[in-house]
């Protein structure tokens, strides 16, 4: 089985290359650069793949994403149709996106920024919040990193909701699902994380409508993907005063651009894509054991629907 590898970081290739080299004796697993006759590669282990990358090889059998995402595969509009998309998922990832949604929406519960500003001019200045039950928590998207989001708010005690397309029963969590539950999910949110996967139907989802239909003074986290926020909307929702702080850790373009207002902006904390990034190691055990699955039995579990766009 030949495996094409491609990451936009060239350093980091040949790395991907050696480990997964290892993992799948005697498969011939190369970069994408270096893959001679394309009619001989059966599998690309991409992330952010070029447009018309993956189209060059008329035999693939399966694309792997290094990654949960696959926006960034369907994105290439010469994307070969119909072949199988793996995405890469595991408990590692699921872990570090607990505890940065754990982080953010206690800073946020607690006030930090303000209370490092008082710091800051020596003030004792003793902010008292209300405590977690009386704080209403929403979390859109209740896949493997939502759902895992929303258990850890619940488990921390905050009053704790979650959005979904199709329904669903989480231990302690009050579950709404599609367009007609999402203003009951919206309405007296005050500190919302984004967990969708950038689709037709999400993007965008984080504009004007959306922060006028939260309570005055909520928060708002974005940890999916750049394209579901607005920029322009949530830069005046924040000068106006309605949405109080946003914790941002991807965006349209990345890096983030240096002359973005986001930079600088005092209600804006800025993280570059760190949420939850695959841990390499563990990923290409994930991935390794993916592609041997799908080179025996035709399929795994973790092929996503392309169709539905996750
Ligand atoms: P997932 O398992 O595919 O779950 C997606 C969830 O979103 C599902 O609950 C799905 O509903 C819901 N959903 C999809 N379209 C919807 C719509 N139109 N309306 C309402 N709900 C909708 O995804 P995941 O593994 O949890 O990952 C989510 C996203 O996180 C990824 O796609 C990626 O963009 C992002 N991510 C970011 C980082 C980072 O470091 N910042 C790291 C990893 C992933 P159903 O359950 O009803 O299908
Ligand atoms: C990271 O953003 C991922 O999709 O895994």
């Amino acid at each position: 089985m030949k495996v094409a590898v491609y990451l936009p970081a060239a350093e980091k290739i040949q790395w991907w290359v050696d480990m997964l080299k290892g993992l799948l004796p005697g498969w011939d697993v190369v970069s994408l650069e270096d893959v001679g006759n394309p009619d001989a590669v059966d599998y690309a282990v991409v992330w952010r793949p070029r447009s018309g990358d993956l189209a060059r090889f008329p035999n693939l059998r399966a694309i792997v994403s290094i990654g949960a995402g696959i926006d960034h595969v369907l994105a290439d509009a010469k994307l070969p149709a119909q072949v199988p998309i793996i995405r890469t998922v595991g408990s590692d990832l699921t872990q570090r996106m607990r505890e940065y949604v754990a982080l953010h929406v206690l800073r946020h519960h607690r006030d930090m920024p303000r209370q490092l500003r008082a710091q800051s001019e020596r003030d004792w200045h003793a902010i008292v919040v209300p405590v977690a039950p009386r704080r209403t928590v929403g979390v859109m998207g209740l896949g493997n990193l939502g759902t895992a989001a929303a258990q850890t708010l619940a488990g921390l005690g905050f009053a704790t909701r979650g959005w979904a397309r199709s329904s669903k029963v989480i231990e302690g969590v009050d579950c709404h699902s599609g367009p007609e539950g999402f203003a009951r999910f919206l309405d007296g949110c005050e500190i919302l994380v984004n967990l969708l996967p950038l689709t037709d139907a999400t993007r965008g989802i984080m504009d004007a409508a959306l922060f006028e239909r939260l309570p005055q003074g909520a928060c708002v986290i974005n940890c999916a993907r750049g394209p579901h926020l607005v920029d322009d909307d949530l830069l005046a929702a924040l000068d106006s005063g309605h949405i109080k702080q946003a914790t941002l850790d991807v965006f349209h373009q990345e890096p983030l651009p240096q002359d973005h207002p986001f930079w600088t902006h005092p209600a804006i904390t800025v993280t570059p894509h760190v949420a939850s990034q695959i841990d390499a190691a563990t990923g290409g055990r994930i991935i390794a054991a993916n592609l041997l699955e799908f080179a025996k039995t035709g399929t795994c579990k973790d092929v996503a629907d392309a169709a539905r766009g996750y």
